[in-house]
């Protein structure tokens, strides 16, 4: 009778939001899915040449004060040539059509390095008339030129799949700017009722202070995360949730899937959860996968992942203490083979948590621990309800590495 180690490659919650997935597309079967999306965004590498990374909190006290962190690479944004760049765009392109439904809505996101080629790619993919907006979010970020204009855009690409696009932009309603109506005449119509109105040839145009109003295709309203954002996770380019609301609002429903295929730290996953619609997110990178999973799991959502557990050996100290209706499970220690870098050792190497039942090779989380900045302290024993099946522990260190442990009679 011993805690023992296996490959496990699915775990899953009651009445899940949704779905993370680690793995490239094409790497990734997406047969249950096709035609059932509701809307894909897209926010891939942007042919920057960089390196970017994601700043990985380390222990109770790197949680707390924020200065034991690890600089990990979150994905390379470097490509031999333009034309490997482009075959990434056309592969992530290609699998968003065969996901969307008839009325399915795609967003590419990039900036203005690479738009042109993307927009020629897209008008061949999607077909010229399906191009809906080339929508411009203008941030303001830090930094300022005096070589050239500073460039404080990025350009987000709507195509529809179809003529049968589903859209409500009565989902994004916006606060009225004043500054922009003062050139109008302020007065009141026959029954009372505020308005202002312009002349413009020949007609006259009425606008009630009252009336709802909504974005154009220009997005100066959404703001760059800042330093200190409570939304910020340390992975580096992760856009605001207020952004993919803007996206996914207009051409969804409730229940409707919102997919994302370059999650990134899970912002399309949490704006879709947090609006009611169902999420089915992917990443080729664990950073990426792992920092997903915090969010959800800080923020109480349930989900499905599938990505597969690391089969290099490790040792996990593991006590179960079954009561009457409820076991406790107990982490004292765990050491994966190769040791983390810069010294870090035992829990401080954890970074979440989760205990639940293995049923037919699938783990069924009960409870979760994750480092947070509100939880910098990796809870110890976790509790869940006594259920059949063989407990089990599903540990997810700094890396981003998964390992599954099943306690066998
Ligand atoms: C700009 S970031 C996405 C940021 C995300 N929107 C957010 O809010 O955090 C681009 C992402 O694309 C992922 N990526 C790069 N190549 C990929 C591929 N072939 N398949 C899937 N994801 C890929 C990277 O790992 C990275 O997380």
């Amino acid at each position: 009778m011993s805690w023992q180690q296996i490959s496990c490659e699915k775990e899953t919650r009651q009445a899940p939001a949704g779905l993370i997935r680690l793995g490239s597309p094409d790497q990734l079967d997406w047969e249950p899915y096709l035609g059932k999306v509701s809307c894909v965004y897209i926010d891939p590498p942007f042919y920057t040449g960089e390196l970017f990374n994601f700043n990985q909190r380390v222990g109770e006290d790197g949680w707390k004060t924020g200065k034991r962190t690890l600089r990990l690479e979150a994905y390379s944004d470097r490509f031999e040539t333009r034309e490997a760049y482009l075959a990434l765009i056309r592969m992530l392109a290609a699998t968003a059509r065969k996901l969307l439904s008839d009325a399915g809505a795609l967003f590419v996101h990039v900036d203005t390095r690479e738009d042109a080629h993307v927009r020629l790619l897209l008008d061949d993919m999607f077909n010229e008339r399906n191009f809906v907006n080339q929508l411009i979010w203008a941030y303001q970020s830090g930094g300022r030129s005096l070589k050239h204009f500073s460039r404080k855009h990025d350009v987000i690409f709507f195509y529809r799949k179809t003529g049968k696009l589903h859209f409500d932009i009565t989902h994004v309603p916006i606060p009225r700017d004043e500054n922009r109506q003062n050139h109008m005449r302020r007065t009141v119509d026959e029954n009372g009722r505020p308005c202002r109105t312009i002349r413009s040839g020949g007609k006259t145009y009425v606008y009630y202070d009252d009336d709802p109003v909504y974005p154009s295709d220009v997005w100066a309203d959404v703001s760059h995360l800042q330093q200190k954002d409570p939304q910020r996770t340390g992975y580096d380019t992760q856009k605001p949730e207020s952004l993919l609301r803007r996206v996914l609002l207009p051409v969804t429903e409730p229940g409707d899937i919102v997919a994302d295929l370059c999650c990134g730290s899970g912002t399309t996953a949490v704006a879709a959860a947090l609006t009611g619609r169902r999420f089915l997110v992917s990443d080729s990178g664990k950073p990426a996968v792992s920092v997903t999973r915090k969010r959800l799991v800080s923020q109480g959502i349930p989900f499905d992942l599938e990505a597969p557990c690391e089969k290099t050996p490790a040792r996990a100290s593991l006590r179960q203490f079954p009561g009457i209706a409820y076991i406790d499970v107990c982490l004292d220690d765990f050491a994966p083979l190769a040791p983390w870098p810069d010294g870090i050792t035992g829990l401080d190497g954890v970074d979440q948590w989760s205990i639940g039942w293995l049923k037919d090779g699938v783990f069924l989380a009960q409870a979760d621990a994750a480092r947070t900045q509100k939880t910098p302290a990796l809870a110890r024993t976790l509790q869940m309800p006594l259920l059949s099946g063989a407990p089990a522990a599903l540990i997810t260190d700094i890396l981003g590495n998964r390992y599954c442990f099943v306690w066998r009679e």
